[in-house]
Formats: C-alpha cells, sequence, structure tokens
C-alpha cells in the first residue's frame, strides 16, 4: 500500500469510526475557543511596556521564599534592601529561562503542527498551535523588558558584561568552536547522516514530514537555551528537530515534553498567581511582575491543557510507536530527567538540577555592589557556606520537588510506551537528596575556586 493510500484509509477511518466525537477533540476545540476568547497578550505586553522598577522595587514580588539563596546563613544576615533585591532577582532569573524555554516551544510548536497538518482531522489542533506561538512572542517580549530593566536597577550595566562573566563565556564559544573548526565539514556531515538516518527509521511515514521542516531544508533548525539547552547539545535537538517532525506518534510525544516545561513553571508561577488574588481581593498594590505572572498563568493553562491532551490522548489516534519511536522517546524522558531534573539547588527554589552551572552567577551576585562588591575571598567565603552546607533553602526546594515529582509522576504514569525508570521518574527521584546535593556541589565548588583564583 502507497503512503497516499494510508492516508487516505486514516481520512476514511476517521468519518468511519466517528473520531470527531472522542472526548480529547471537544477539549481541543474548546481550549482553542476559550483560549482566543480570553487571550491575555495584550495585557502582558501593555505591564512590560510601562514597567518602571523604580515603582515596584519596595515590595517583594511573590512569597519571600521566591528569593535567590533563600534559607542560606547570607540570606539570614541580608539587610531588608538585599532580601528585596533577591526576591526580584529570583523573578528575573526564572522568567529569563521561560523566555528561553518559550522560544524552544515556538520553534516545536510550529515542527509537529506541520506535521499534524498532513493528519486528517487535526485543523484546530493547528489552529491552537500555531496561537500559542503568537502568544509566546509576546511573553518572552515581556519577560525581557522587565528582566533588562531590573537587572540594569540593581546590578547595573556592568552585570551584562563583567570580566569573569565574559572569561567564562569566551571558554565555552572557543569550545564550540573548536568542535566545528577542526572539521569544517563535520556540521555538513552531521546533517547529512542525520537526515539519513531519520529518513531510514521513518520509511512509509513520508507523507507525514513537517510543512515547516520541508521550508528549512538548508540546515536543520535546533535551538540552544532554556530547557533544551539543559537537557542536550543542539546537535540532539537537531536530530530531534527531524524526529519530531517525521512522525505523528513522535510529534506528539514531543508534547510530554513541554508538559514538563508547563509543569516546571507552574511549580513557581501558582504562587505569584495565588499572591496576584490575595493582593486583589484586599485592594491592596500588586506589583506589575506579580500581575505578569498571574496573566501569564492564565494564558499558559490552555498551553498545559494541550500538552496533556496531546501527550495522553491524541497520540493513541495514530499508528503504534515501531520500536525505534520508544526508545527514542524514552532517550528523550531520561536526557530531560537527567539534565533539568535530577539534582537540587541550594540558592535556587523551585530549581531541580546542581549549582554548579549558576555558581559564576552567583559570584557575580556577591561580587556586584549588590553586597557591596565582596572581595574575592569572601565571596568564595560565603558561597561555600551557602552552596555545600545544609541550610533551611534546601528544606524548602526539597518541598518543591517533592510537589513536582508527585505531579509528574501522575502525569507520565499514563503513558505505557515508557520506561519504568521514566514512567516513575527514578532520576528525579534520586536527585531529591540534600546530601547528595551537597556532595557535589563541594566537588563543583572547589574546582570553581580554583578557577576564580587561578
Ligand atoms: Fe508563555
Ligand atoms: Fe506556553
Amino acid at each position: 500500500m502507497t503512503t497516499t493510500n494510508v492516508l487516505n484509509e486514516k481520512n476514511k477511518d476517521f468519518t468511519l469510526f466517528g473520531d470527531k466525537h472522542k472526548k480529547h477533540f471537544q477539549v481541543i476545540e474548546k481550549t482553542y475557543q476559550n483560549n482566543i476568547e480570553s487571550d491575555y497578550t495584550d495585557k502582558i505586553e501593555a505591564l512590560g511596556k510601562d514597567f518602571d522598577y523604580s515603582s515596584n522595587s519596595n515590595h517583594f514580588w511573590g512569597d519571600r521564599e521566591l528569593s535567590t539563596l533563600y534559607g542560606t546563613p547570607l540570606y539570614q544576615q541580608a539587610s531588608h534592601a538585599q532580601k528585596l533585591a533577591l526576591n526580584h532577582l529570583y523573578w528575573v532569573g526564572q522568567y529569563q529561562h521561560t523566555a528561553s524555554a518559550e522560544a524552544n516551544t515556538m520553534l516545536y510548536n510550529q515542527i509537529t503542527s506541520g506535521v499534524f497538518a498532513h493528519v486528517g482531522g487535526y485543523e484546530t489542533l493547528c489552529q491552537e498551535l500555531d496561537f500559542e506561538t503568537t502568544q509566546e512572542r509576546h511573553h518572552i517580549n515581556t519577560f525581557h523588558k522587565i528582566g533588562y530593566k531590573t537587572k540594569i536597577a540593581l546590578l547595573g550595566k556592568e552585570s551584562f558584561g563583567n570580566p569573569l562573566h565574559k572569561k567564562l563565556n569566551n571558554q565555552t564559544q572557543n569550545n564550540l568552536l573548536d568542535k566545528f573548526q577542526k572539521f569544517p565539514n563535520q556540521e555538513e556531515i552531521q546533517d547529512f547522516t542525520f537526515r539519513l538516518i531519520t529518513k531510514l527509521m521513518h520509511q512509509g511515514k513520508e507523507n507525514y514530514y513537517s510543512e515547516y521542516l520541508k521550508h528549512k531544508s538548508d540546515s536543520i533548525p535546533t535551538t540552544t537555551g532554556g530547557l533544551a539547552g539543559i537537557t542536550a547539545s543542539p546537535s540532539v535537538f537537531k536530530y530531534l528537530s527531524l524526529n519530531w517532525g517525521s512522525s505523528p506518534f513522535l510529534a506528539a510525544q514531543y508534547y510530554s515534553v513541554r508538559m514538563v516545561a508547563n509543569m516546571s513553571l507552574k511549580t513557581y508561577e501558582y504562587h505569584y498567581y495565588k499572591q496576584f488574588r490575595d493582593l486583589d481581593r484586599k485592594g491592596e498594590f500588586v506589583p506589575t511582575p506579580i500581575a505578569v505572572s498571574y496573566y501569564h498563568l492564565l494564558d499558559e493553562s490552555f498551553h498545559t491543557t494541550m500538552s496533556q491532551t496531546i501527550a495522553q490522548e491524541v497520540y493513541k489516534d495514530f499508528p503504534k510507536p515501531t520500536m525505534y519511536e520508544k526508545l527514542l522517546s524514552n532517550v528523550v524522558i531520561l536526557l530531560l530527567q537527567r539534565g533539568l531534573l535530577s539534582g537540587l539547588s541550594a540558592a535556587l527554589p523551585a530549581t531541580f538540577r546542581d549549582d554548579v552551572n549558576f555558581m559564576p552567577s552567583y559570584y557575580r551576585l556577591l561580587t556586584s555592589p549588590l553586597f557591596n562588591k565582596m572581595s574575592q575571598e569572601d565571596a568564595l567565603h560565603w558561597m561555600e557556606k551557602c552552596l555545600c552546607e545544609e541550610h533551611e533553602g534546601f528544606h524548602v526546594n526539597l518541598k518543591y520537588q517533592q510537589t513536582l515529582l508527585n505531579d509528574l509522576r501522575r502525569f507520565f504514569g499514563h503513558l505505557e510506551y515508557l520506561w519504568p525508570v521514566n514512567r516513575e521518574m527514578r532520576l528525579m527521584a534520586e536527585g531529591g537528596s540534600i546530601e547528595k546535593a551537597i556532595k557535589r556541589n563541594q566537588i563543583a565548588f572547589q574546582q570553581f575556586a580554583s578557577s576564580v583564583t587561578a
């Protein structure tokens, strides 16, 4: 049977079995209608445009718990002004990360929507995904605006390029350049190989190949920052771009990855949402960032519903996954667990990664005017105390970790094609240990300290 015939058969199946009446089609229809009706992007954009740090600077933006360095010995002795700043910088950091994650989302929404467009009956789903992509553009814009103004006010222009930052950035860039310069053709060879393997692995499904990827025939789109950046290299994501764009099952499987992003965000955003409602009810001043979080959560709630529906229901409409598709899906979730969820930060609440990658940022923070430009010796002393010894901050973070772990287990428990290590989020569960986090931080800190003093 040719692929066209397969497609025709599939369309016939939809009409024959009345798939349109399946519950998830109604959910998709309702979500799309509700999302376009409620859409808070204009409101969010306006809040970002009018944001002025000084009018918001004397208020906490959400729970005090949601502050950089919360619960550490340094936080205990910080002044009120420093505590405010740490609370504001936490918001900025989290939403910078969210902005990068949503940039990833924009790409993969388009790639996967380009696959669903080839399967009959998913027009509304594609419209919703396109609409979400537009919404993310506005969200990202606003997060950047507030983040930029806040960082300038609190840390000065230098915070965007201080010498240590440059030194460390250059090291990373040189590593990347090295990789490509040694073998001038390496990237082309790699792309060619990726295309070849993907084609072989998805034989007979050529008609599903993403429209979006067809228009990007010269280079394979990939992504670097956000959740993707933590999960795997840009090369791995090129390979995933091709695969998520080649089969309906894998296109739907991408939404289990997106669901992790949705749920991770909600871990802290929900607290801002609650704070907004409390302040609003009492008729008190609402800091702009809390309002942005509140409206963002409302927009995102539709995205979360879509991620859940596609990842848990829509994939069942498609041909069952091949061995290869199962393997790839499991590897992706395993990488995601390892990169994003298998640690416990000492100084960033609701962050389930080791502090190794944040050490340059902590150092910059402590040597900034906010901490009276601590000396190198003092900064390293405090970093060691905050990252390598047990304190309240670890316990606060563990509480968030347990909540997200339970939510993710409930979500992944439904996906029968996953290995138990993924269904039960075993890597994440193992990461929920203060003792292990301290041990890893001790090793990373020694290396960091010697790179700074070298
Ligand atoms: Fe968003
Ligand atoms: Fe979203």
